[in-house]
């Protein structure tokens, strides 16, 4: 949970904030927007974009369909770490599917979820682009190229270590 979620519910008075700030708010500023929203909360809880909506008098549905369209929103709690492993062709061929079945057994989630400490989320991708390094996964904007089972492992041990020593 991010610091701009409180216990009992979200803290929405950011959003007054990153609305005054766009005046007159246009549709052009809505990714803009929802950008910062997403850096602040750490993902689009429903709320928030409901209350965007609200503060803007934008269409809920307009907002909803800019956070889905994009990849780069996220609509669930997404961790720190965002792990983009390959599934295209070249990397499948290379054994992609292991490595992400050794990845959700060593984190404990599913594709397209979150470890529970909020450190790691696994979604898999198309193409990264760098069919060179197949398989490969892209955690920031690091790419883990030529990966096995055992070395995607120690990859995200090193950064869990790393985390801590912060
Ligand atoms: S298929 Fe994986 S990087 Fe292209």
């Amino acid at each position: 949970m991010t610091k701009a979620l409180k216990q009992e519910g979200i803290d929405l008075s950011f959003m007054s904030k990153i609305v005054s700030t766009h005046v007159p708010f246009s549709r052009e500023d809505l990714i803009g927007s929802l950008q910062e929203t997403q850096d602040h909360y750490g993902y689009l809880p429903e709320e928030v974009m409901d209350k965007l909506a609200e503060l803007t008098s934008t269409p809920v549905a307009l907002i909803y369909g800019i956070a889905t369209f994009y990849s780069q929103f996220h609509l669930k709690p997404h961790g720190k770490y965002a792990i983009k492993l390959c599934r295209g062709t070249a990397c499948h061929v290379k054994e992609a599917p292991k490595i992400s079945s050794a990845i959700s057994s060593h984190l404990g989630i599913k594709d397209g979820e979150t470890t529970n400490d909020m450190l790691f989320s696994l979604e898999s991708v198309a193409c990264l682009g760098t069919c060179f390094l197949s398989p490969v996964m892209l955690i920031g904007d690091q790419y883990y190229g030529k990966l096995t089972p055992e070395s995607a492992i120690e990859v995200l041990e090193n950064i869990a270590k790393e985390n801590k020593a912060k």
